[in-house]
């Protein structure tokens, strides 16, 4: 089944709400799928799911699931963390959440998965972790290289990556433009694709303090549809056709 990494260098971009709504998407599609958090410092998907559960708790919805080791830091934390998706890819699609800066697990999660999301906001900030001005690779792309060269000394597919621009304004901007120039420059350098994007939208945040996700929103009783969880709903959509996931590998 699929294995999915969110990842980036950057903090705060949106990883974590991503791999959030990847998984609730691909679950009301009656698809079994494991979130894996490997952010140990936050454990911030984590903690959503796990408030989740007791928020969701009796009801007839399906619940995110999560493994239930916990990856430390200690020396084995590669071998059970690939243990770990070795044995969710048997169940069901991965997503793999990673925190916002290197960390051990990042590698072998980048070699395990199929494909690469990385959720960026408009900003040249942001963009610094995917390469510079002069096409230099920034510090996520090197990783993302690296992870595609030992893929194919594996002989295993190439590693397909995709950038989500994520807290999108509708305001225009010049900025925004001249981000979105050098993104298509940096893509066909690197070969990644630009998926669609989302907007910046309050609903992220008033969802997931009631342990809810954009898939739950039209469909709970406490929670009143709004025009923006609507709009959200239907990007998130176009990000998940986007991602074009086959069924198996
Ligand atoms: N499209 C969006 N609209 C509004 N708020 C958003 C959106 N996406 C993410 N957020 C908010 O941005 C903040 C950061 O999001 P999130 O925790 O998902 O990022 P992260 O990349 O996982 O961060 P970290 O690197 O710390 O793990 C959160 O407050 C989240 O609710
Ligand atoms: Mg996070």
């Amino acid at each position: 089944m699929a294995i999915i990494t969110v990842a980036s260098i950057k903090g705060g971009v949106g990883k974590s709400t991503l791999a959030i709504h990847i998984a609730a998407a691909l679950q009301s599609q009656r698809l079994n799928a494991t979130l894996i958090d490997t952010d140990i410092d936050q454990l911030s998907s984590q903690r959503f799911l796990n408030w989740r559960t007791t928020r969701l708790n009796g009801a007839a919805k399906a619940v995110l699931s999560l493994p239930e080791i916990e990856i430390d830091s200690g020396t084995h934390a590669r071998i059970r963390f690939e243990n770990m998706i070795r044995d969710a890819a048997r169940a069901g699609d991965v997503i793999i959440d990673l925190p916002g800066s290197r960390s051990q697990l990042m590698e072998p999660a980048l070699v395990r998965s199929q494909i690469v999301v990385t959720p960026i906001n408009e900003s040249f900030v942001d963009l610094d972790v995917i390469g510079s001005r002069d096409g230099t690779p920034g510090p996520l792309t090197e990783s993302i290289l690296q992870a595609r060269q030992v893929r194919a000394d594996q002989g295993l597919r190439p590693l397909r990556w995709t950038i989500i621009r994520n807290r999108l304004s509708t305001l225009y901007s010049r900025n925004a433009e001249a981000v979105d120039e050098r993104l298509r420059r940096l893509a066909e350098t690197f070969d990644f694709d630009i998926g669609p994007g989302l907007t910046e939208r309050v609903v992220f945040r008033e969802l997931h303090d009631e342990g809810l996700t954009l898939l739950d929103a039209m469909n709970d009783d406490n929670v009143r549809p709004t025009l923006s969880a609507v709009a959200a709903r239907s990007e998130l959509r176009a990000v998940m056709e986007n991602l074009a996931l086959p069924s198996r590998f």
